[in-house]
């Protein structure tokens, strides 16, 4: 069979199947089987096998079903990085590049006011480094925590930018685990070190420069009216954030003072209407320099804060 004939056959299937950009997912699918570029797709007269046909029949039912697109192929692009992804991990959405963007900004400007009021002989203090967590070397003197790392897209690409910084991801979940640690031998990133615990639990005393989280913020009543994709295929402990969304804010703001250095900064991806109940519950935590970066939208989707000790 002819690749463009496929490609027809493709579309409509996903057409009736209900899928709305079925045109681009068709295109989408029959790149990916046959590893070949858009401009090959229709440029060439390609001749595919009974078996590759029947290959991509199989995706085409999947994704029918409504499975996303991202597990059907099993990855996505993250900040440049192609990330694995499958039943058991969240996928990595665009408007968390927000947060990566903001991280790297409020790190940037963390080493200048941290490396100027050392040189001044300030006395700002940073605590001697209590390792408990292992793989960190004398060389790598900025530590950044990502909490429910999933498939470690965040920390791995901020270990990506920051090349001398170490990346530590924790998430309850096994299977994200191992996702994310595959992520990063795949991606060739070496200064990430993934874990399995509950929030804070596997730290010990490691204090860090700045804690960053995508945590779950979906309120548990909302679930039942997710779409699809996303309420029968990823895992409901991704985006699961209590009654009110707020569960895991309420506990990283509170715990997170304990496991900051000197000037540490919290880095948060918010819902869209979270904004002023997050401000306030870190205010009341003694939080300052709170600002939020928004996205194209303008809505406040990134908080950005520090604990005033
Ligand atoms: C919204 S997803 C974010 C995944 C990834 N950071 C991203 O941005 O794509 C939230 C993650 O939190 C994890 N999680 C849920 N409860 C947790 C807990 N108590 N401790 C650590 N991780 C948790 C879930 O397994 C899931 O991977």
């Amino acid at each position: 069979m002819n690749v463009m004939e496929k490609l027809i056959e493709v579309s409509r299937f996903l057409k009736n199947g209900g899928i709305e950009d079925s045109a681009k997912e068709a295109e989408i699918l029959i790149t990916e089987t046959l590893q070949i570029s858009k401009t090959r797709l229709y440029s060439s007269d390609l001749e595919i096998s009974e078996d590759i046909s029947k290959n991509i029949d199989s995706l085409i039912i999947r994704r029918a079903k409504r499975e996303p697109l991202q597990y059907v192929i099993g990855h996505v692009e993250f900040c440049g990085l192609r990330i694995n992804v499958g039943r058991g991990v969240l996928i990595p959405r665009p408007e968390t590049e927000l947060l990566v963007k903001e991280a790297l900004k409020t790190v940037a400007s963390y080493r200048l006011q941290t490396t100027s009021s050392k040189k001044q002989g300030s006395e700002l203090r940073t605590p001697p480094p209590k390792v408990s967590l292992p793989l960190v070397t004398p060389c790598s003197p900025l530590k950044i925590l990502d909490l429910c790392t999933g498939s470690g897209c965040i920390a791995i690409a901020l270990a990506r930018y920051l090349p001398d910084a170490m990346v530590y991801g924790v998430d309850k979940s096994e299977t994200a685990i191992s996702y994310s640690i595959k992520n990063s031998f795949d991606n060739g990133i070496k200064n990430v070190y993934f874990v399995v615990g509950d929030l804070f639990g596997p730290v010990g005393d490691t204090r860090f420069d700045c804690i960053v989280s995508n945590p779950p913020y979906i309120s548990r009543l909302k679930i039942p009216y997710l779409q699809k994709e996303i309420k029968d295929y990823e895992p409901v402990d991704a985006f699961d954030g209590g009654e009110d969304g707020l569960y895991f804010y309420r506990r990283i703001i509170k715990e997170a003072p304990e496991y900051l250095k000197e000037r540490g900064h919290v880095v948060l991806e918010i819902g869209h209407d979270q904004a002023d109940d997050v401000e306030k519950m870190a205010r009341e935590a003694g939080f300052g320099d709170i600002r939020f970066a928004k996205d194209y939208a303008g809505i406040r989707r990134v908080f950005i804060g520090r604990p005033r000790k």
